[in-house]
């Protein structure tokens, strides 16, 4: 019986880990999503579309808060998400962009 749970136990913690929606790894996948859906339309889906003032995003400098701010709050003719996504939407988004777009790419 003992046996049984532990079973149980590895198999729910092995699911977990082999579930996108559930991954540790900062939640590329969600960013991805919230990316293709939100931002894909002015920032283009390499980041260099620079629709509407739109800045290329492989040449942005800033840090992860300072995205999660911009995204969340907006800027100029950036709408905020902050009514759109969820903090975790915009943390992963965020998390992507930085991610993704780099220099030279
Ligand atoms: C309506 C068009 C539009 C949409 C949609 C949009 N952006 Fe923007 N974004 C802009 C504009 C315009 C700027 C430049 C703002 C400024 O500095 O004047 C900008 C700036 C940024 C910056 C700062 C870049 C820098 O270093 O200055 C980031 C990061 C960013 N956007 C991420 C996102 C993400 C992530 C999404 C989706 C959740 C998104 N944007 C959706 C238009 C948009």
């Amino acid at each position: 019986m003992k046996q049984y749970v532990i079973a149980i136990f590895v198999l729910a913690f092995i699911w977990a880990c082999n579930n996108p929606s559930v991954s540790n790894s900062g939640g590329d996948d969600l960013g991805e999503a919230v990316f293709k859906k939100n931002c894909k339309l002015c920032h283009g889906i390499d980041g260099k579309q620079m629709l509407n003032g739109a800045k290329d995003l492989n040449l942005s400098t800033m840090t992860l808060e300072e995205r999660v701010n911009i995204i969340t709050n907006g800027k100029k003719v950036m709408i905020p998400f902050k009514d759109v996504l969820t903090a975790k939407e915009i943390k992963a988004v965020a998390q992507y962009t930085k991610d993704t777009f780099k220099p030279g790419k």
